[in-house]
């Protein structure tokens, strides 16, 4: 009963010039520069080296992910150009995981801290998740901003919590619960 979300038509959700929406074919290029990236590739699980069928297979994977009730994820705009991904993955008993990377040169301007406070306000309001828990490699310290700014609380640090192409590396844990998201003053959803 619980091992998917039933989930709505794919939302729009809007903060200023950052835009979440669907992904598109139109994206591909994008996905595969930032995955390209070498804090990408240090800190999350993109397959290296990557090319154009791994950003193929990755947003292909992500409406049918939509479709099955397993992921809500986003392509992040900013200034109407695509600037990366935001997901939320579903966990049993009304939990979610928060996902999120960008592309270089729109980082470090509060551009996904809008964009997890847009995901995650979604996911508590639309599908009334209790919290999420948020995970980053040891020493991820831009990732664990973002999740600060959202409100979380991180609470530890696992040895060998991820599996990063076959290596088990340390990790920090955090949870935030509904009632504790930083919400940006009045986003308005597109
Ligand atoms: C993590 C990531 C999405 C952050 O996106 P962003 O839009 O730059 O985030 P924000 O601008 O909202 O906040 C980043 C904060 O981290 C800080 N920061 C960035 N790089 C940092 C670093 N190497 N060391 C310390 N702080 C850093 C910024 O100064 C900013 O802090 P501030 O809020 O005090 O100004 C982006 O860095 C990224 O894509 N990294 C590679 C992929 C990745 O790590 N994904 C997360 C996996 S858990």
């Amino acid at each position: 009963m619980d091992e998917t979300w039933d989930l709505p038509e794919h939302p729009e959700l809007r903060d200023g010039d950052v835009l979440l929406r669907r992904h598109t074919a139109t994206d591909l290029d994008a996905v595969v520069e930032q995955c390209r990236d070498a804090d990408t590739v240090r800190f999350t699980t993109v397959p290296t080296p990557y090319g154009r069928a791994d950003a193929e297979g990755f947003t292909a994977g992500l409406t049918a992910a939509w479709d099955r009730g397993e992921v809500a994820g986003w392509a992040v705009e900013a200034g109407g150009r695509f600037a990366g991904t935001v997901d939320l993955r579903h966990r049993p008993a009304g939990w979610a995981e928060i996902g999120f990377g960008l592309a270089p040169w729109a980082r470090g301007r509060g551009v996904m801290t809008r964009a997890a406070r847009l995901a995650l306000a979604w996911g508590f309001d639309e599908l009334h998740l209790a919290g999420v828990h948020w995970q980053a490699v040891v020493g991820n310290t831009a990732s664990w901003r973002v999740a600060q700014k959202c409100g979380f609380r991180r609470e530890g640090e696992v040895r060998g919590l991820l599996v990063h192409r076959g290596e088990r590396l340390d990790g920090w844990i955090g949870s935030l619960l509904a009632s504790e998201l930083v919400r940006t003053a009045a986003p308005s959803g597109a």
